[in-house]
């Protein structure tokens, strides 16, 4: 299915359906679109860190290890965006202690029910999971000190409204950790949904992703990793918002 640009509205609506269609399977199956779960590893996860989150919460899904760099504290409020299964959520969880509190949220509900049975199965009572659009974070205004996501904004029809919406809900001097998939250059290429879905025909040029989170208000961006080798590639991103 291709779909039509000039329908831009229809198109968004279409290409977020698609993309919970694939992520509502992968909840319900286990299966990932991406590998198995010893990708992880690979990706920076240590084994050790595995070891320590529910089996199902790593469903090999992301595109690196960003609260690896994060540098939590104890007692911060994080917020992860497209949490999936929760691996990044639980990995958080454990370092921000009964002080901290860690929020995943995630548009799929068979996704955010996974989820939720993941944190019953280890009685984690600092996480919880919210169902919403990271274009629309159910979250208040400067109440998150550090934003995660994992593989995910790529998948927004709408990534400006996705940087806004981090920007507003973290608190001033708090910062946004992203791994995500970009592109060399503009790729001119159709929009077809299965290939947005699947974490390819959504990825921008890697200077439109950083120009996005300037626009949105974040300062010192920096590029923590970057995959090199393919016109679409993974990069790790800290981006953080002035203190007042
Ligand atoms: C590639 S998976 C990554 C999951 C998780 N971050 C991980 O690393 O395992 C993408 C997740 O983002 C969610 N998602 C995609 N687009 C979203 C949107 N616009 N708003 C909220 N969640 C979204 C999907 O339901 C899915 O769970």
């Amino acid at each position: 299915m291709i779909i039509d640009r000039s329908n831009a509205m229809k198109s968004a609506q279409e290409i977020r359906e698609v993309v919970a269609d694939r992520y509502a399977k992968i909840a319900v199956t286990g299966s990932s679109c991406c590998g198995d779960a010893s990708q992880s590893v690979a990706l920076g996860y240590s084994s050790s860190d595995l070891e320590q989150v529910p089996e199902s919460a790593d469903m090999s899904l992301g595109c690196g290890a960003p609260v690896g760099y994060a540098e939590l504290a104890a007692g911060e409020r994080v917020l992860d965006l497209g949490s999936g299964g929760g691996l990044d959520a639980f990995l958080a969880a454990r370092v921000v202690g009964d002080t901290g509190h860690v929020i995943g949220v995630d548009m799929t509900p068979q996704m955010i029910e996974l989820a939720r049975a993941n944190a019953a199965a280890v009685s984690a009572n600092n996480v919880e999971f919210r169902q919403g659009l990271i274009e629309q974070i159910p979250a208040a205004d400067a109440s998150i000190d550090v934003l995660l996501s994992n593989c995910v904004i790529n998948l927004s029809p709408d990534k400006d409204a996705v940087f806004a919406e981090a920007f507003r809900v973290l608190a001033p001097g708090g910062r946004l950790i992203v791994s995500d998939m970009v592109t060399s250059d503009e790729v001119a290429r159709s929009i077809d949904p299965e290939g947005w879905a699947a974490c390819i025909d959504g990825a921008i040029p890697e200077a439109s992703y950083v120009g996005g989170l300037q626009r949105a208000g974040f300062v010192d961006i920096d590029v923590l990793e970057r995959t090199t080798g393919d016109d679409v590639y993974s990069v790790t991103l800290r981006a953080v918002k002035a203190a007042d």
